[in-house]
């Protein structure tokens, strides 16, 4: 049975406790083997820091001292946060990250790498701490224009809008890097879903705003979406004809309007003028 398990990589942490949350976990995650043993890890909702038994949660919760996650608070409006961590700076907290966000990610490969990675924490705050509603994680350097390598959106907080925060938070990093950008594949079921929402709901705004011909790459220039993207999320719409060899994009309004009441709620708004960042150098 033991080899078996191992083979096929069964999960072997049953559920986590994270702040006010018992949490039932989805997948298997290479936890260290000294926690082989056990069903439940218990996290510090601040540093990530796990451990096997609630006592040694009680005893840490005394004395640690983080109530945010560490690194820079590069966003604020209202209350929500979010945290820039460097992996290289706070590697134990990335590692910690990347262990309890395999337990809800299916085909990604954990990077132990975590120095060559930013991660933007996302937190609701109030007067107990800011605490950690999901997080993406991006590349420092992608050749592949990547612009989020992982995202989480922790299971007590899903479909409350704040995966399409979170994926519209990376295009506005992207904007201000003055590049195009594109999530790393394969996307889950899930992160699909999201992503086609979100990009059907900008790529619909504009059309519907905008008078006369607009081209894919001017859509990419105002957007950030890779050009790909673009073109498979209005093919996927059939809102892309092709004509004399070129992908014209033919937006009838009654056509748009359709798609806009089918595309659903907007999510949370990333609110720009409250995001203070410059790109990694
Ligand atoms: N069933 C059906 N549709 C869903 C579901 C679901 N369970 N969850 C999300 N969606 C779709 C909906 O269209 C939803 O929009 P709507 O609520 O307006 O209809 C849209 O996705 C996004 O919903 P949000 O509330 O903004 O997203 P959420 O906070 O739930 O986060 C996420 C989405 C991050 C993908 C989350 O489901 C998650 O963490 N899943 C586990 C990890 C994962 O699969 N991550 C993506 C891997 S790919 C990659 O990392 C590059
Ligand atoms: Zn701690």
């Amino acid at each position: 049975l033991r080899e078996h398990e191992e083979f096929t990589k069964v999960k072997n942490i049953a559920t986590i406790e994270l702040g006010r949350y018992e949490i039932e976990t989805w997948y298997f995650s290479p936890f260290p083997p000294e926690y082989n043993d056990c069903s439940k890890l218990f996290f510090c909702e601040f540093c990530l820091n796990f451990m096997k038994r609630k006592e040694q949660l009680q005893r840490h919760m005394r004395k640690c001292d983080l109530k945010h996650p560490p690194g820079d608070e590069i966003y604020r409006s209202g209350t929500l946060s979010m945290f820039e961590v460097d992996g290289k700076k706070n590697k134990v907290y990335g590692q910690n990250l990347c262990y309890l966000a395999k337990l809800f990610l299916d085909h990604k490969t954990l990077y132990y790498d975590v120095d060559l990675f930013l991660f933007y924490v996302l937190c609701e705050c109030d007067d107990r701490g800011c605490h950690m509603v999901g997080y993406f994680s991006k590349e420092k350097h992608s050749e592949e224009s990547y612009n989020l390598a992982c995202i989480l959106t922790l299971p007590p907080y899903q479909r409350k809008g704040y995966g399409k925060f979170l994926i519209a938070f990376s295009y506005e990093l992207s904007k201000k890097e003055g590049k195009v950008g594109t999530p790393e594949r394969p996307l889950s079921d899930l992160g699909m879903l999201s992503y086609r929402g979100y990009w059907t709901r900008v790529l619909l705004d504009i059309l519907k705003k905008h008078k006369g011909n607009i081209s894919i790459k001017e859509l990419s220039d105002m957007t950030a979406i890779k050009a790909e993207d673009i073109l498979s999320t209005l093919q996927g719409l059939e809102l892309i004809q092709y004509r004399k060899g070129q992908h014209v994009i033919c937006a009838d309004p009654k056509v748009l309007d359709r798609h806009l009441k089918a595309a659903g709620r907007g999510g949370l708004e990333v609110d720009v003028s409250k995001l203070i960042w410059t790109p990694y150098k």
